[in-house]
């Protein structure tokens, strides 16, 4: 299939809400006018999906926006406010579970040490041994709405870098965008991959039924890369979501061919084997060490990075196996 093969590159349309917040955010940006939060939207703290899927709305005018909705909204004031609004409570949620966990380094070398120490759920061997082919296609359209924009939220940092973190960053996000080849951009095999095991390809597809936990993590990835404040979190967001790829997608591509399921999407994690074992020396050594070399006062918010893609994840795996174990 060639890259600009049927869906990938559309735009898409605005989700179904699910709780009032996310509702008056729809009809604004449906009805490209912010008449319906005119009155200050009420509380959300309690409905954690709702306030997920209204801050991901709000971030998505930043990529590829929706169908029918004016693109002009992106910056539109009343929008960036009740984002700011947003971003401050999963910031200090992150924080407050940050702060909980003790994790703190001397130098960036010690992501490697994070990341091996980092315990609690993890789905790869599971997929690897036990998944179903339900589950294993469940999982892949929530993966879906990050890999779908794969590497794109760290690109927002690019131009806030100095010389050398900046010219390291390009290196690793040309591989992630294919070399100059589209039919090797990593997002475009994940979309070949989903095709070939009869998915919907088309960005933004399964956002309706994604958990909360895949929203949020979506959402602190754009949170680091959007805020030129905290671009130490996305290059240490980066850095262990590097680290921790490598074996984790040799065991999802050996679960696949278990299953027997799609060559095109055993490729995409065979991919990753090789590239993420080089990827993770970049990301940690050269990335985040040019960082904090030209800024240490951001090691810190380098390890929150870090620590924040650890806890994302461990809290999606613990989401999917509860119910997997559940139905076993
Ligand atoms: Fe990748
Ligand atoms: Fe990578």
């Amino acid at each position: 299939m060639g890259a600009g093969g049927a869906g990938y590159g559309a735009t898409m349309q605005l989700p179904p809400p699910r709780g009032t917040l996310s509702h008056r955010v729809r009809d604004a940006l449906a009805g490209s006018s912010t008449r319906p939060l005119a009155s200050r939207p009420s509380p959300v703290a309690d409905d954690h999906h709702d306030a997920a899927l209204a801050l991901w709305m709000l971030y998505e005018l930043h990529y590829r926006g929706f169908d029918g909705v004016d693109d002009r909204m992106e910056w539109d004031a009343t929008l960036l406010g009740l984002r700011r609004h947003l971003e401050d409570d999963l910031e200090q949620d992150l924080r407050t579970r940050f702060a909980k966990s003790g994790t703190s380094a001397e130098s960036v070398e010690e992501i490697f040490r994070i990341c091996d120490e980092h315990e609690g759920a993890a789905l790869s061997p599971y997929l690897h041994r036990h998944a179903t082919r339900e589950q294993f296609l469940e999982l892949l359209r929530a993966r879906s709405v990050y890999h779908l924009k794969e590497s794109d939220p760290v690109s927002w940092a690019i131009p806030r870098l100095g010389t050398a973190a900046k010219a390291a960053l390009v290196e690793l996000q040309y591989d992630e965008y294919g070399g100059g080849d589209p039919n090797r951009l990593h997002a475009h095999l994940f979309a070949r991959g989903m095709a070939a095991c009869g998915l919907d390809p088309t960005y933004g597809a399964y956002v309706a039924q994604a958990p909360t936990e895949v929203l949020e993590q979506n959402n602190v990835m754009s949170l680091f890369g959007l805020h030129r404040r905290l671009r130490g979190a996305a290059l240490g967001h980066l850095a262990a979501f590097e680290v921790t790829s490598s074996l984790p997608s040799r065991r999802i591509a050996q679960g696949l061919d278990r299953l027997d399921l799609a060559d095109a999407m055993q490729h995409y994690y065979r991919e990753h084997v090789e590239a993420d074992a080089v990827h993770e020396q970049l990301a940690v050594r050269t990335i985040c060490g040019a960082l904090v070399a030209e800024s240490p006062e951001l090691l810190d918010d380098v390890v929150l990075g870090a620590f924040a893609c650890l806890d994302q994840e461990e809290r999606i795996a613990r989401h999917f196996l509860d119910r997997w174990e559940a139905a076993a």
